[in-house]
């Protein structure tokens, strides 16, 4: 089938002062991934399209992108799913352009990194043997293990694109992760920090990241897990 494929187009550190988009017919099987298309394009039109991917089978989280409007893995939307072909590809919302594909991610690693995203051991069991976790506890916390740091929820929330000092869904996640197992010992730690002006209570409950995750974890359900820790504490 042919495919009309609109890309999004800035490079600033050439002169550019404002975006524009370019158009490319390509010939494509409803099978083929956004991803395939974004890479005929590098190899056979234009080497200059710059995106970022590495596994190209939904476990790296580096090509997020929004494909005709919505957030989603260009590696992960096959072409048939989008029910056109009219395709238009445009960077995540709400963080800077480098270039093309290419967003800045280090404002939202910093909110990733202020939640303390690893482990701070528990008092060590009295007979010095590892921490033992029951099934139910750790299924406390298993969907938001499944992040991939997408920046895909992130970047498509209605209060981070109002405030992009909100410290955004994926960090929440990631938070979550950690306050919901018993094996840590810094969940009042990350709770006092989301509890802060741009925490978690700029969260107005829109859902988007849930639509969003490519991961399918209830981020919505997560966030107002952890919105009920902070009332009436963890509890493991
Ligand atoms: Fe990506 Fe989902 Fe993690 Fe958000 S919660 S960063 S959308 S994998
Ligand atoms: Fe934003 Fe998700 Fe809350 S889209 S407002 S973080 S439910
Ligand atoms: Fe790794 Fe798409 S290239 S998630």
């Amino acid at each position: 089938m042919e495919i009309t494929l609109r890309v999004f187009r800035y490079n600033p550190e050439s002169g550019q002062t404002k975006p524009r988009y370019d158009t490319f017919t390509l010939q494509a099987e409803p099978t083929d991934r956004i991803l395939d298309l974004l890479e005929k394009v590098k190899a056979y039109h234009d080497s200059s399209l710059s995106f970022r991917r590495s596994c190209a089978h939904g476990v790296c989280g580096s090509d997020a992108m929004r494909i005709n409007g919505r957030n989603a893995l260009a590696c992960k939307v096959l072409v048939r799913d989008l029910n056109t072909d009219k395709i238009t590809v445009e960077p995540l919302l709400g963080l800077r352009v480098i270039k093309d594909f290419v967003v800045d991610m280090e404002p939202f690693f910093d909110s990733y990194r202020s939640i303390m995203p690893f482990m701070v051991n528990a008092d060590q069991p009295a007979d010095g043997k590892e921490h033992l976790q029951s099934v139910e506890q750790r299924e406390r916390f298993d969907d938001t293990t499944k992040c991939i740091l997408c920046a895909a929820c992130t970047t498509s929330c209605p209060s981070f694109w109002a405030n992009d000092q909100y410290v955004g869904p994926a960090a929440i996640v990631n938070a979550h992760r950690f306050i919901f197992d018993s094996r840590d010992g810094a969940s009042e730690e990350r709770l006092n920090i989301l509890n802060e002006q741009n925490g978690i209570w700029r969260c107005r409950t829109a859902f988007n990241c849930t639509e969003a995750c490519p991961r399918d974890i209830h981020v919505t359900k997560a966030i107002s897990e952890v919105k009920k820790a902070m009332r009436e504490g963890v509890g493991h």
